[in-house]
């Protein structure tokens, strides 16, 4: 594939759970950066769409284009209420992922994908991409086809090792069966390879798609030379290095000290930093992100040989972001105020990877929150399959109640302070339960809010996000 990419400065990082949806990476195209959809669970979140009446209809729209007319139509006729649910009426299960989903998970896994990259590309030619975690790897296979099938650009992965993500790419574009092997916690069964023939699943050869390319996200020159030297040439497009600044998960550090309450914090000391001089040596085009959104930073990142910056929470806090407009506007409030502050948290996520979140009146990030809330695991997308002492494959998240991670053979050690973080997110996007606390993630750095905006309540939208960066 031509790589047009290096052609622009800016990637909006893919945000999820629903953060960055299809408006934002369409707007950030459109003025010239990379967009990137956020595929992390979309196949609960879409189904939540159209039981909220699907306004605008844009979700349907986009599934009216889907090249197996009746697998949409069933989606939309299981789902799909005119007007909305009324308020105080919970969602529609939504079947939880297992290795062996059934046929309805898959199909909305792969509609769900291609609906909102349908919609980021509906009439418009630039380019857009989609970002999975490695690490929630169950879904892949089938939301990877469903992207592709909408004709999806880049694949952007990070939180963990993505090595087989070319392969899968490769096989789906030429009609192959697609793999993924993912790990299983046991000492019989120590993985589980998923698979996924489209054409056998849709009972026909699906239409002519593109290989997307790839770009891996990483955090040290080691994981670059592990693609680099495990990988075919011509397998990354390029990569996104992730400073332990940005948003979302972090990279874990080397390092950690305990504070005052006995906290586990973070220290990325020198052999945490990335050697960008090595990096570019490579030869593979680079984007930096991580505290980079400013036209300074982006000048610093290429004179270094980076092709320009990923940036995050600058768009998060945009009008074009999907988040909870409310929040939004407190947090831009606060930190353009200077009051916003922004914790490393050790603990709360179930991957076992760092998590950034705001300290926040209202979320799990406030203690009698987190306490108040029931540990409940029914979204199911963070867990970890383990192999039970039948030899079949279980599942258990650290964050579900403590006395069934424990009866699942889970470390009562490994649950506490873990937060479930799929409940949190979707509520962050008006698409959780409604007894469900938000959560809300940032980078570290919001100093570009005043650059902006005229006052503390003032907002701003994605192209204006864009020509600050571009120091027009
Ligand atoms: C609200 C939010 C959600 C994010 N979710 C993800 C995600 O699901 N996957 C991912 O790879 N990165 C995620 N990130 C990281 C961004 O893609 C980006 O790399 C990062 O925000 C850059 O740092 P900055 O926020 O300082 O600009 C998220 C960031 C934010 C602010």
């Amino acid at each position: 594939m031509k790589n047009t990419l290096i052609f622009r400065k800016i990637i909006q990082g893919g945000m999820g759970v629903g953060v960055s949806g299809w408006r934002l990476p369409r707007n950030v195209s459109m003025n010239g950066g990379l967009g990137t959809v956020s595929g992390v669970v979309l196949e609960r979140l879409v189904p939540r769409i159209l039981q909220k009446g699907d306004p605008g209809g844009h979700v349907r729209r986009a599934l009216s284009h889907f090249p197996f007319p009746s697998v949409a139509e069933k989606i939309i006729k299981t789902y799909f209420v005119k007007g909305g649910i009324p308020k105080g009426t919970p969602y529609k299960a939504i079947p939880v992922f297992t290795v062996n989903p059934n046929h309805l998970l898959i199909s909305l896994t792969v509609c769900s994908n291609f609906a909102l990259v349908w919609l980021a590309k509906e009439n418009n030619s630039n380019p857009i991409s989609i970002n999975y975690l490695e690490k929630v790897a169950m879904p892949h296979v089938y939301a990877i086809t469903g992207a592709m099938l909408a004709g999806v650009d880049y694949v952007t992965m990070g939180a963990g090792i993505p090595l087989q993500i070319p392969k899968l790419l490769e096989d789906i574009s030429e009609g192959r069966e697609a793999h993924y092997r993912l790990p299983v916690i046991g000492k019989n069964i120590t993985s589980y390879t998923m698979s996924f023939h489209p054409e056998t699943f849709f009972g026909a050869p699906l239409p002519k798609m593109k290989k997307p390319g790839f770009i891996p996200i990483i955090s040290s020159n080691l994981l670059a030379n592990i693609f680099v030297k495990k990988l075919p040439a011509g397998s990354i497009t390029a990569f996104v290095v992730e400073e332990p600044t940005a948003g979302g998960h972090n990279a874990p550090p080397r390092k950690l000290i305990f504070n005052e309450l006995g906290e586990p914090e973070p220290i990325y000391g020198e052999k945490d930093k990335v050697d960008y001089a090595e990096l570019a040596s490579l030869g593979i085009p680079f984007w930096i992100g991580g505290s980079q959104a400013s036209p300074e930073k982006l000048a610093w990142a290429l004179s270094i040989g980076a092709s320009g910056i990923q940036a995050g929470s600058i768009f998060a806090l945009s009008d074009d972001s999907d988040m909870n407009e409310i929040l939004r506007r407190r947090i831009r409030k606060q930190g353009y105020e200077g009051k916003l502050v922004i914790k490393t948290d050790m603990r709360i996520s179930p991957t076992g990877f760092p998590f950034k979140k705001i300290l926040l009146e209202g979320t799990i990030s406030e203690p009698e929150i987190y306490e108040s809330r029931k540990r409940i695991c029914d979204q199911g997308e963070l867990v970890s399959p383990y192999e039970r002492p039948d030899g079949k494959i279980g599942y258990r998240c650290s964050a579900e109640p403590f006395d069934k991670y424990v009866a699942k053979g889970g470390d009562l050690k490994d649950a506490i302070g873990r937060g479930c973080l799929c409940n949190g997110l979707m509520t962050t996007v008006n698409l959780g339960d409604e007894e469900e606390p938000p959560i809300v993630t940032m980078g570290d750095d919001v100093s570009f809010l005043p650059f902006l905006m005229a006052h503390a309540e003032d907002s701003y939208s994605a192209s204006d996000a864009i020509h600050y960066l571009l120091g027009n």
